[in-house]
């Protein structure tokens, strides 16, 4: 059996990082990185961290339109698929390359399986639903992180090939999080960026709904984050860098802390030890629930709706108004935690056993 496996953004690293360990002594895999995400601490790190086999193939796809990167994922997916002749092809999520992935494969009847399958936030506009209900469409295997998501397939009419497996970034957090205490080099990163736990707040912002409201949309943000009372440490997207960079030069922010985007161990600490998370992420958002940080989402939707009750996660829309009510007034409720709502921990086993069942 053998599986060819797409990843190429960041979330998509994290995600590997585990199914892989689960797949590699059951079946023969091959990772194929796209180069969407190509920058060192964006691409580099996550494989030298995270232990993930390095890829057979780097297709340098790069930065472009969408239609031009997704189009170039496409023809050289195609010409991989040609050369290695899988059984099955994976894909993460909902990035332009899992959209190139699934596509290439369908079209030569090659059946995929969808890691993340069946969440939905209901707003076509984004890219990454249209790359995820495309991607839906024509999967085999439909791994779904929640119960929401087997419903949500389930009023598509997708039912074949569905199972609930629970959601591989809790997993990975399970696993991570320990890791990153237990390294001492990366347990200084609070020393380094001179911060205290739990006097911090953490925010990330890279959307596309975010970014194209342009130097004002992130001026909006910032003055809420200016009037926080405690600092704003914010590891900056390469796509909003210029334009945080210049909101900051215009506002005179000082409550505004930039720096490098980090890896995934560094990652976890910064949002274990933070006492509020602010994010356009999806990832994020689950990462903060799982570590019982509470998150305000700059989005007015979001596909985790299970991390909503009891507040431990709430929308606010993109004005300085909103994100600061949500921000200063919102306290959750710790009795009002779902029981599992992403699965036990194991949901990478799970993956591993259905596309590679055992005799
Ligand atoms: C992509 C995904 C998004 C995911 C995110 C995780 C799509 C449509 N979007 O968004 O769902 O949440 O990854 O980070 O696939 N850039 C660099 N260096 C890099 C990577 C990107 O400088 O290593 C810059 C480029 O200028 C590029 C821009 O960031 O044009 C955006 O990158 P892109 O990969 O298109 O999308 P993301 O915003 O990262």
């Amino acid at each position: 059996m053998k599986i060819l496996t797409i990843v190429g953004a960041r979330p998509q690293f994290v995600k590997a990082s585990v199914v892989s360990a689960a797949l590699r002594p059951l079946c023969d895999e091959v990772i194929v990185h796209t180069g969407q995400h190509y920058d060192k601490n964006m691409s580099d790190v996550f494989f030298e961290e995270l232990g993930i086999p390095k890829p057979a193939y780097n297709l340098g796809v790069g930065s472009g339109s969408h239609g031009r990167q997704t189009g170039e994922m496409l023809i050289r997916i195609e010409e991989v698929i040609g050369q290695e002749k899988p059984d099955i092809l994976m894909v993460y999520g909902d990035t332009n390359s899992t959209l190139a992935g699934a596509l290439a494969a369908s079209k030569l009847h090659i059946p995929v399986a969808h890691v993340e399958a069946g969440l939905r936030s209901y707003n076509m506009r984004m890219p990454e639903e249209q790359n995820r209900v495309l991607t839906d469409h024509i999967s085999a295997w439909l791994l779904c992180p929640t119960q929401t998501a087997v419903e949500n397939l389930a009023k598509e009419g997708i039912a074949r090939g569905v199972t609930m497996t629970g959601d591989v970034m809790l997993d990975s957090v399970l696993h991570f999080l320990s890791v990153a205490r237990a390294n001492p080099e990366k347990a200084r990163i609070y020393e380094t960026l001179g911060l205290t736990p739990k006097q911090y707040r953490l925010a990330t912002l890279h959307r596309a709904e975010t970014t194209d409201g342009g130097v004002e949309a992130v001026t909006r943000i910032f003055r809420a984050f200016e009037q926080l009372p405690q600092r704003v440490v914010i590891p900056i997207h390469p796509r909003t860098r210029g334009l945080a960079e210049e909101a900051i030069a215009k506002g005179g922010f000082r409550n505004i802390q930039l720096i490098d985007p980090v890896g995934y161990l560094e990652m976890l600490l910064l949002t274990s030890g933070a006492c509020q998370v602010l994010t356009d992420s999806g990832g994020l958002q689950k990462e903060a629930y799982f570590m019982e940080v509470p998150c305000v989402t700059l989005r007015t939707e979001t596909e985790w709706v299970e991390t909503l009750h009891g507040n431990w996660n709430i929308l606010a829309s993109l004005t300085t108004e909103d994100i600061l009510d949500k921000a200063l007034s919102t306290v959750p409720d710790p009795a009002a935690r779902d029981s599992k709502p992403f699965g036990d921990g194991h949901a990478s086993e799970k993956i591993a056993q259905i596309l590679c069942p055992q005799a």
